[in-house]
């Protein structure tokens, strides 16, 4: 358990910089796992180190995987596609649905009899998703009600998968990404057709790694393994959906400038940028490269006065993470801004659209809240304070609400931020911002 502390930002000055973040959390899963699944060693730099890429570490650590961080080099003796040992216990994938539901995928391919588990939160997020269509794959595995606990049985290398044609029924990437690790073992070429443009990050590292995975439009095409993947060699680009939050925090204080280098910005992840960019932002993405196969920039962005946009459609899946920075950006943006197609949102850490609409409320702001999204009227936040709920983005987000309200808010158990975001705190410090962070009883001024 971390000590739980409070949270208060505000900026007397404008914010400016440039700053480098920790690696992004989506190719940080990928490649503690798919390093796990190659032949040989693998060398990851720029891993990030947080609390929920210790919980897929943690698993493979208990499935007989040896690995060493090193600051944030990460080093993984990969042994091959079922080179698991059987767990002793059930596997605590913590508050991690990616770790979870990857893992399935790998542990399905690999055919080793485990019990896959995680906290209270992780126990209410949907399953089924994942194992219906395992199930109609072949691989043994049973859930509590669509949920976790998951656990699937022994299966002998003699039994491959069987090859499917799937109509994903949400764009989701870790639904996608855990089916693509279960086709490594089928009997043949497996087809997933997805519905909106979920992040790509698997289908580019297996690919980069010997896998036969094909992509045409949303549907990716994916070959049974012939051959061990190769070890990877790699340095991870900034996670742009933790630089959101930075952006927006320099977006709502006027005179701010700021870099970001060499975040990813790979384009099922960008929906953020085109947003802010609509709304009034000045954003350029500087420098790009292609990095290990991922479009990598440098963020430059110059405050500018706020509009209200209209999100739907795709742009939601490409921003899928970012709705409750958005929406705290949205408060101060002139008009009113509607977020519709987004009912995905209520499957996440929290119901980011009830629970981000409530805690918005408490804060004074004209909110309404629908099925598949919300209305935000601008400039109506007065503060207050509000609770994370245990949501790391959450406890981020309403946070960057204090650098533009008439008063001072003030986040309730802030300390999950560090499942995705260590330094989120000392980064806006060294940028400009004040900063109270301390407990209830203790709260000190840092
Ligand atoms: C992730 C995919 C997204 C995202 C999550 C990370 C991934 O979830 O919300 O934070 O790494 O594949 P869904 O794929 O379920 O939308």
């Amino acid at each position: 358990m971390q000590p739980q502390f409070d949270l208060t930002l505000s900026a007397d000055v404008p914010l400016g910089g440039t700053c480098l973040l920790p690696g992004d959390k989506s190719l940080s899963h990928r490649a503690a796992l798919f390093a796990a699944l190659a032949e040989g060693e693998s060398v990851i730099d720029r891993f990030l180190v947080s609390g929920v890429t210790h919980a897929m570490l943690n698993a493979l650590d208990a499935l007989g995987i040896v690995w060493h961080l090193d600051d944030s080099r990460l080093t993984v003796q990969g042994r091959g596609l079922r080179g698991f040992t059987p767990p002793a216990a059930p596997l605590d994938c913590g508050n991690s649905a990616t770790t979870i539901r990857l893992l399935a995928g790998a542990l399905a391919a690999a055919g080793t009899p485990c019990t896959l588990d995680g906290s209270a939160g992780l126990r209410r997020r949907p399953m089924d998703r994942i194992t219906a269509p395992l199930l109609r794959m072949g691989v043994p595995i049973t859930s509590s009600d669509g949920c976790a606990p998951l656990t699937l049985a022994a299966r002998a290398a003699s039994h491959p998968l069987t090859a499917v044609d799937e109509t994903l029924p949400v764009a989701s990437a870790q639904v996608k990404s855990c089916l693509i690790l279960a086709a490594l073992a089928a009997d043949g070429e497996s087809t997933l057709r997805e519905p909106g443009p979920s992040r790509d990050h698997t289908e580019r590292m297996l690919a980069a790694m010997g896998a036969d995975i094909r992509v045409e439009g949303r549907a990716v095409t994916v070959a049974p393994l012939l051959q061990p993947l190769t070890p990877l060699r790699m340095t991870l680009p900034g996670d742009i959906s933790s630089a959101a939050f930075l952006l927006v925090a320099a977006a709502l204080v006027p005179g701010s400038e700021l870099c970001v280098r060499d975040v990813g910005v790979n384009p099922t992840r960008t929906g953020i940028l085109d947003v802010l960019r609509e709304m009034g932002a000045r954003i350029t993405v500087e420098n790009p490269r292609v990095v290990a196969g991922e479009p990598v920039g440098d963020i430059r962005l110059v405050a500018a006065p706020l509009q209200a946009v209209r999100v739907g459609g795709d742009t939601v899946v490409r921003m899928i993470d970012e709705f409750p920075v958005f929406a705290v950006a949205a408060c101060f943006a002139s008009g009113v801004t509607e977020v519709h197609d987004a009912e995905e949102l209520r499957y996440k850490e929290t119901d980011r659209i009830s629970v981000l609409c409530g805690e918005l409320k408490t804060l004074g702001v004209q909110v309404a809240e629908r099925r598949d999204g919300f209305t935000i009227k601008g400039g109506t936040l007065t503060g207050g304070a509000c609770d994370a709920h245990g949501d790391h983005r959450l406890a981020m987000s309403l946070a960057l609400a204090g650098l533009a309200a008439p008063a001072p808010v003030t986040v309730h158990h802030a300390e999950i931020l560090n499942e995705s975001f260590p330094g989120f705190v000392e980064q806006l410090r060294e940028l400009g911002v004040s900063v109270r962070a301390g407990s209830k009883e203790s709260s000190e001024s840092k």
